[in-house]
């Protein structure tokens, strides 16, 4: 037995909470303890969010959100995505944030834009948007340190009735994959639900990017497959946020990035689609955040 990760049952809890053990995450690491000799891999308590922490992730959640419904008026057809970007940027500086992309391992804009054929990390440019196309607006502020991402679908005029489908599968793959995920569930269940909706519609689901831990970091653990995987994945603990952002193409799943080093688009040039919100892993629900 090691003794180090035996606290007793009267001192305080380890996430700071100033609460007793017993009273607060003694529980919770049985819990885990047994997820983890049933072969699923666990937590590192650096993932478990404090209550100060969670209170920044939903601030800066909600200015992303806030952007993403504000884009709803802005974006019509004649506007650029470089347009799209400046209002962004400027709206997330206004409200003293900072658009998290801009700069982000060389990444040259605020926000993605990815139309079309486009799977994601699309970069802002002075292509006018025409009626028709298919634009996923995707939007990661900082504020205080702490990330909220979140991204959609936007309609450029009338579209056709296959792309609006696509659009509509995918959102149903976000939030079916969320009603059906609960508290210690393994991270399996959000690519099973994923999976199977893209299969009942002969779509496919991109493999080669996921969802993401989040919080003080972009990008943290766990990686969130969108798709089924034979392996056992990390248990969702109450504390933890990450991402849910399926990539689900009307053709095949593969991808390829273009010179740029950034901008995904689909291999046979079929049309793709996503969705992404930023959630977290409450005691007894799944709480989304954007
Ligand atoms: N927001 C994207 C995500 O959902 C990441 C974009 S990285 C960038 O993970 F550099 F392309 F902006
Ligand atoms: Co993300
Ligand atoms: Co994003």
């Amino acid at each position: 037995m090691n003794n180090k990760s035996k606290i007793n049952r009267n001192a305080p809890c380890w996430c700071g909470s100033q609460k007793k053990y017993k009273q607060c995450h003694f529980e919770f690491d049985e819990t885990l303890k047994s997820l983890s000799l049933q072969g699923y891999p666990i937590p590192n308590r650096s993932l478990i969010k404090t209550k100060e922490d969670l209170a920044g992730i939903k601030k800066s959640c909600q200015l992303t959100k806030q952007i993403l419904d504000d884009l709803n008026t802005i974006i019509k057809p004649g506007i650029t995505t470089n347009e799209i970007d400046q209002w962004v940027y400027e709206t997330t500086i206004k409200h003293n944030a900072i658009p998290a992309p801009l700069n982000y391992k060389g990444f040259p804009k605020s926000i993605c834009t990815s139309i079309n054929e486009v799977v994601c990390h699309g970069i802002p440019e002075d292509r006018v948007l025409i009626e028709g196309d298919i634009l996923n607006v995707d939007v990661t502020c900082i504020i205080n340190g702490y990330y909220g991402d979140s991204c959609r679908m936007y309609p450029i005029g009338k579209i056709s009735e296959k792309a609006s489908h696509l659009i509509n599968i995918t959102k149903e793959c976000l939030e079916e994959s969320i009603k059906n995920l609960k508290p210690f569930d393994p991270i399996n269940k959000i690519g099973d639900t994923i999976s199977e909706i893209a299969a009942r519609e002969s779509y496919s689901v991109v493999k080669i990017f996921g969802g993401h831990g989040t919080g003080k970091k972009f990008h943290e653990d766990p990686f969130v497959f969108h798709y089924k995987k034979r392996e056992k994945l990390m248990i969702c603990a109450p504390g933890m946020v990450f991402t849910i952002e399926p990539m689900i193409n009307e053709g095949n799943a593969d991808c390829i990035i273009l010179e740029d080093n950034w901008t995904a688009v689909t291999k046979d040039n079929s049309l793709s689609a996503q969705w992404e919100h930023t959630v977290y892993v409450n005691e007894d629900s799944i709480e989304i955040l954007t």
